[in-house]
């Protein structure tokens, strides 16, 4: 496995592996690698030649009073995790390497970053769009590997990837769960355990919502209320809970197409987000 920290190693990486016909799958990530990312690893490897996961804490889509600095980074155990699943690069590269100058060229998907996330992490999406762009071109990649648990990013990265026309697939992986439900997150290792035990809220709501929508409920204001208070009783802050239409994220009021059911809760100072998509045709379990 090959470690590029340089935009012209990894070039080389692609370039050897288009020089054999390689399918070239890209995992983009922020290190701190867990079973959610593995998932993305896993199919990436089954559909692809040659598969490059990047490491990279991108400090453009962090606020001024976030955890940049505090984010876990522990490299050398994500080396030896991507190593066995058969990745075949990793790029790491230096926020001096991706930013080399201050940047001027920023990637902006307009109205779908208004709402949920990007309400409240201004310039969040603008710093996650303009660093998957960037990666984009760096690694020219056919796939590129995304996670349903960041339901927002996905819906902007797609909408990113159309309008730009970027000549690649994305491909969207089921929210991986700890055993009790916690949707897996490098951010998980802030909690304390009593905070762990009341991190569960976040899934126990969602499942609520899921029930009683799967019992006939179509107002999306009584989940919303249904999911406010399992998650208030178990003293999570709300940020924002929210039912939207699964494609424009725009609010629904009566659930009648598919939605995307998201949460952002803080415990303690922890912020966790989650979500699940309902659809009025096609029932499925929480993924
Ligand atoms: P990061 O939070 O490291 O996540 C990398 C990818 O792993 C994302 O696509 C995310 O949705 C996916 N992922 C994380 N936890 C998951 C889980 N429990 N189940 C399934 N997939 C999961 O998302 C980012 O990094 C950054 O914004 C990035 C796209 C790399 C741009 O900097």
């Amino acid at each position: 496995m090959k470690i590029a920290s340089t935009i012209d190693e990894i070039r080389e990486c692609v370039r050897s592996a288009r020089r054999d016909g390689k399918r070239l799958g890209l995992v983009p990530t922020m290190g701190a690698l867990h079973a959610g990312h593995g998932a993305l690893i896993e199919n990436a490897v089954r559909e692809c030649g040659y598969v490059i996961v990047s490491i990279f804490v991108n400090p453009t889509q962090f606020g001024p009073n976030e955890d940049f600095a505090q984010y876990p980074r522990p490299f050398e155990q994500d080396a030896a995790y991507c190593q066995p699943r058969g990745v075949d690069a990793i790029f790491a590269p230096s926020a001096e390497q991706m930013y080399p100058r201050c940047q001027q060229t920023w990637v902006e998907v307009e109205k779908l970053t208004d709402g949920l996330c990007g309400a409240a992490r201004p310039g969040h999406f603008r710093g996650v769009t303009t660093v998957c762009a960037k990666l984009f071109n760096i690694v020219m990649p056919d796939v590129a590997y995304f996670g349903q648990k960041d339901a927002q990013q996905v819906v902007v990265i797609r909408r990113m990837v159309d309008d730009l026309n970027f000549p690649l697939m994305i491909r969207v992986c089921p929210i991986v769960r700890e055993p009790d439900g916690l949707a897996m997150s490098s951010r998980n290792c802030y909690l304390s355990p009593e905070q762990r035990q009341r991190a569960v809220c976040l899934h126990q709501a969602l499942e609520s919502c899921r029930q009683t929508f799967d019992q006939g409920c179509r107002h999306a204001n009584e989940l919303i209320e249904l999911m406010r208070g399992i998650i208030e009783r178990a003293g999570g802050q709300i940020e924002y809970v929210s039912i939207v239409d699964a494609e424009t994220l725009e609010p629904v009021e009566t659930i009648d197409r598919r939605v995307l059911v998201a949460l952002a809760v803080f415990i303690g100072s922890t912020r966790l987000i989650d979500n699940c998509l309902l659809d009025l045709h096609l029932p499925e379990k929480c993924v």
